[in-house]
C-alpha cells in the first residue's frame, strides 16, 4: 500500500509509530520551581550528539516535563529496564499536577549529584540534564506541529555497576524497554554485533549471535 497522510491511511490503527520503531523511551524525572515532583515516558526520545552529549524528547503540548524542564533549566532522563516497565507504564498516568508519579508508581526518588531534579531509584542508569533549548517545530506549511522539543547536555551519567560486563554496558541484563506501535514494547534479550566495513576490506564480517567487545 501506499498512502499520503493527509489523505489518510486507512487502516484500524495509525501505523506510523509501529514503522519507525523500536524507540528508546526517554523517562523524564523533574523537579518543578516549587519543589514538586514528576516523571513521566517519551518515546519521541533520543541522542543527537556525543561532544557535547545532547539529548532531546517531544511533548505533545505544555505537558508538565515541559514546564518543569524550562523552570528550572534541568531534568534527568532515566533508562527503563525491563524490571521497570510496569511502573513507567504507571507514570504516563495524566495526573493532576500537584500530585508526584513518583509516589502513583510507587517509585524512590533519588538525589541526583549535579541537579535538584531527583532520578528513579534502581534505574540501570542516568542522564543528569541541563536545559539548552526548547524548539517548536514546525510543518511544511509553515504551521507549529504542536510539540515542544525540550533538548538538554549531559552533564552526569549513573550506571548501575550490575550492568557493567568487563566494562561494557550489558543491554541483555538491563533489558532496555522500547516502544513499538500500538500497545506494544520490546526489551532487549538478543544482540548481535557488526563490526563497520573499512573501505577496501572486502566483505564484512557475518552478524555475531552475541555481542563482543565494541
Ligand atoms: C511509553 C510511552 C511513551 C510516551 N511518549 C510520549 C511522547 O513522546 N510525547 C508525549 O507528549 N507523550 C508521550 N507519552 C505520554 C506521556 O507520558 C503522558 O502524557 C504523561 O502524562 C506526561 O506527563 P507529564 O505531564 O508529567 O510530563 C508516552 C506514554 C508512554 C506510556
Amino acid at each position: 500500500m501506499f498512502y499520503r497522510p493527509s489523505e489518510g491511511h486507512g487502516l484500524p490503527h495509525d501505523p506510523f509509530k509501529a514503522i519507525v520503531a523500536p524507540r528508546p523511551i526517554g523517562w523524564i524525572s523533574t523537579r518543578g520551581a516549587t519543589g514538586m515532583l514528576n516523571v513521566a515516558p517519551y518515546s519521541f526520545f533520543n541522542a543527537l550528539s556525543v561532544e557535547p552529549y545532547l539529548v532531546w524528547f517531544s511533548a505533545d503540548g505544555e505537558k508538565d516535563s515541559v514546564v518543569f524542564a524550562r523552570e528550572t533549566g534541568e531534568f534527568a532522563v532515566n533508562l527503563v529496564g525491563a524490571k521497570l516497565a510496569k511502573q513507567m507504564n504507571a507514570t504516563a498516568v495524566d495526573a493532576p499536577r500537584a500530585t508526584s508519579e513518583f509516589d502513583y508508581a510507587g517509585l524512590v526518588p533519588a538525589a541526583s549529584k549535579l541537579i535538584a531534579a531527583p532520578h528513579v531509584a534502581g534505574a540501570p542508569a542516568v542522564l543528569e540534564c541541563r536545559l539548552t533549548q526548547i524548539l517548536e517545530p514546525t510543518g511544511l506549511d509553515g504551521r507549529w506541529a504542536g510539540v515542544y522539543v525540550v533538548m538538554g547536555e549531559v552533564v552526569g551519567i549513573h550506571i548501575d555497576d550490575a550492568m557493567l560486563d568487563d566494562g561494557l554496558f550489558d543491554h541483555r541484563k538491563a533489558g532496555n524497554v522500547a516502544r513499538l506501535g500500538y500497545m506494544d514494547y520490546a526489551a532487549v534479550s538478543e544482540t548481535f554485533a557488526m563490526r563497520r566495513p573499512r573501505w577496501g576490506e572486502g566483505e564484512s564480517a557475518e552478524p555475531q549471535p552475541s555481542a563482543p567487545p565494541r
